[in-house]
């Protein structure tokens, strides 16, 4: 396995998430070997890269990848986006970036009355807005223009709705699409229509609804929701409202997947590296430990999965929680209290 604390708080997280994955395998007798890469900010501050050249080659002969987070302040977030997640992503055609957002124990959500929620966020990953394509145009002139080009095509439409609709299957069976076709009318009205032809194939009900509707319903009535599939930029902003209103940011996971598995998946908090806090041993390392979860699962080791989240589970009923959670234990502290449950 490849490990990648990068920036902030993933270095905090990382440490212990890493002892909790070990702990559920070794109850069923497995190891894993981890190769620490020393990949991010501090790298592109000494080199100019956030990774080696030769990096991805490097990442292709391991099973997954594990990341923690990359972003610093001084650093643009373009170069670290485009100069290691990015590129990972594409690379290893991570088309998938799939995003459980549920209730859990001991967490209340900040939304008044809201229900329990069981949901996840199918998010297209490789194309849709986040796009190279375009450029810049009259700089600093009265007629300075930016054009941003987005991108859509029918085997990247059709693959990622597939995955949903093939998870959905498995659930309750309803896919939700984000759309904005009444907007956006050109990209928008084709995604609609290969999700209709996807799901209509494979027997799973579809409701598209526009991104407008669909946050206000998320917040108002978020038990409505399965699985929910959407573009690039749309799954990006779903999965932080869903995750903020599950409670915290600080516990979601996230996995981005090469289903085909020619190439490693990619398994990331989907927290940053948030600077506000990193130094202070306070980071909720939870995120961390559920993606360790969703990467055993990948790897075939759905048991040790199970018991990984079943012990944090069991830590945050306890009350056992971060200052984000309103607690008071520090990152270790959760972490050590994960082990002891999977020790037990
Ligand atoms: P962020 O997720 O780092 O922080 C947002 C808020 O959530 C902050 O108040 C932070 O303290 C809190 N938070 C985040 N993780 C937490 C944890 N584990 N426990 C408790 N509280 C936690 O997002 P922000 O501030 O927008 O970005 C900071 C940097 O991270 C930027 O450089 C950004 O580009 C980068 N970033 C990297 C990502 C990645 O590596 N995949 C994803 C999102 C942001
Ligand atoms: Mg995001």
């Amino acid at each position: 396995m490849a490990v990648i604390a990068g920036d902030g708080v993933g270095q905090e997280v990382m440490p212990p998430a890493i002892t909790c994955v070990d702990a559920a395998l070794a109850r069923h007798g497995h190891t894993i070997e981890w190769t620490h890469l020393d990949w991010g900010s501090d790298l592109y501050l000494r080199t100019g890269s956030m990774m080696p050249r030769d990096g991805l080659d490097l990442l292709s002969s391991h099973q997954a990848i594990f990341l923690g987070a990359v972003g610093m302040p001084g650093v643009p977030d373009t170069e670290t986006l485009w100069g290691l997640l990015i590129p990972i992503r594409r690379a290893f055609e991570q088309y998938v970036n799939l995003r459980p957002v549920r209730s859990l124990p001991g967490i209340t959500s900040p939304v008044a009355g809201g229900d329990a929620l069981d949901l996840v966020i199918v998010r297209e990953n490789n194309e849709g807005e986040y796009s190279e394509i375009g450029g810049r145009a009259y700089r600093d002139r009265a007629q300075e223009m930016a054009i941003q080009v987005d991108v859509f095509t029918r085997a990247g439409i059709t693959k990622v709705a597939e995955f949903a609709a093939g998870y959905a299957a498995h659930r309750r069976g309803l896919v939700t699409s984000a759309t904005k076709s009444n907007g956006i009318i050109h990209s928008m009205p084709f995604w609609d229509e290969v999700t209709a032809q996807v799901c209509a194939a494979n027997g799973v009900e579809l409701e598209s609804v526009l991104i407008d509707a669909l946050v206000a319903k998320l917040v108002l009535q978020p038990s409505h929701f399965d699985v929910i599939v959407a573009s690039n930029l749309f799954g990006d902003i779903l999965s932080d409202l869903a995750g903020a209103i599950a409670g915290s940011i600080g516990v979601a996971p996230s996995a981005n997947l090469n289903p085909e598995r020619t190439y490693p998946s990619l398994f990331e908090p989907v927290h940053g590296s948030a600077p506000d806090i990193a130094g202070q041993g306070i980071a909720n390392p939870i995120g961390q430990v559920w993606s360790g979860a969703m990467m055993l699962d990948h790897l075939g080791q759905h048991e040790a999965a199970a018991d990984l989240v079943a012990a944090f589970e069991a830590v945050l009923a306890r009350g056992i929680v971060t200052r984000d959670l309103g607690g008071t234990a520090s990152t270790d502290e959760v972490g050590d209290a994960i082990v002891a449950e999977l020790t037990a």
